[in-house]
């Protein structure tokens, strides 16, 4: 049976406004906090609880559809054939720790490996960035216009500083270069409302050396509907299914920044 993807979105919506609820009523509890990779890696029980709360809505609602969410509720997905959605529960766990603010639900339902379906709710703000494959991206009800390109030295970028200094990261020098040289940078500490700005023109790009699914399954639907584009840091195609370098933009941006900054010879 072939989905109503306006249907899915109407669906969808309602589910994050319920889940939206669940979290800002947990701030009148104590929340008990782990770590995941590392010491700053952050989960609580209310991420969990929300991936859950949405794996059994479509579980019920759509039971021939696949899931892939960040804290692996369910089990773990090897292809993107059939519906797949891509859920994170709460996209800037850190924020929503320590500010009570920034962050945000990111879904993203894809059929065969096409973006289809693309809503990030920024939760404290009560913005909603959703899009449906070929009918444009919205603000709440407002329509999000197509970009406007802007030259690199003109840009504000998106990037998370601590990409600058660790050792590890084999960018470290062009990636100095780049935020040398653009108007601005900024830090939100959500990847998902950092890309929705950059749908709404609020930002011009969003960098990061590793970004998973779920931080950009959302946002690469919205993109694609205001004339963004996104990929590696090579130019290649973004996986569904495995982490790596991320860069998304403006499309002058995104062909700068790749070329001058972060391609083959850097
Ligand atoms: C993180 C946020 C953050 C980005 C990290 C992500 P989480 O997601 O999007 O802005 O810099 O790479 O892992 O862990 O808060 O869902
Ligand atoms: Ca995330
Ligand atoms: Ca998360």
């Amino acid at each position: 049976m072939s989905n109503d993807w306006c249907e899915i979105e109407k669906v969808a919506k309602s589910w994050i406004y319920e889940a939206a609820q669940i979290i800002k009523s947990s701030f009148a509890s104590s929340i008990h906090i782990e770590t995941k990779s590392n010491p700053n890696d952050l989960v609580t029980e209310v991420d969990k609880a929300i991936e859950s709360f949405f794996y059994h809505k479509i579980k019920e609602a759509f039971p021939e559809h696949f899931f892939l969410g960040e804290e692996g509720i369910a089990e773990e997905l090897q292809s993107l054939k059939g519906t797949v959605w891509l859920i994170d529960p709460i996209d800037g766990t850190m924020n929503f720790i320590h500010q009570k603010y920034n962050f945000a639900i990111s879904i993203g339902v894809y059929q065969d490996g096409i973006g289809m379906v693309g809503l990030i709710y920024d939760v404290m703000a009560d913005e909603l960035f959703h899009a449906v494959r070929g009918k444009g991206a919205f603000l709440n009800e407002e329509p999000l216009v197509p970009v406007k390109e802007r030259p690199v030295e003109e840009a504000i970028i998106g990037i998370n500083a601590r990409w600058l200094i660790e050792g590890r990261n084999p960018y470290r020098n062009p990636l100095s270069a780049l935020v040398r040289d653009v108007r601005g940078t900024r830090s939100i500490g959500s990847a998902a409302i950092e890309l929705a700005y950059l749908a709404a023109d609020r930002l011009d790009g969003y960098i990061s050396v590793k970004l998973s699914p779920w931080d950009y399954a959302a946002g690469l639907v919205l993109l694609e509907e205001v004339g963004c584009r996104a990929s590696n840091f090579q130019g290649d195609r973004l996986s569904l299914l495995e982490p790596g370098t991320f860069i998304a933009g403006k499309p002058h941006v995104h062909k700068e920044i790749i070329s001058l900054y972060l391609g083959e010879d850097h």
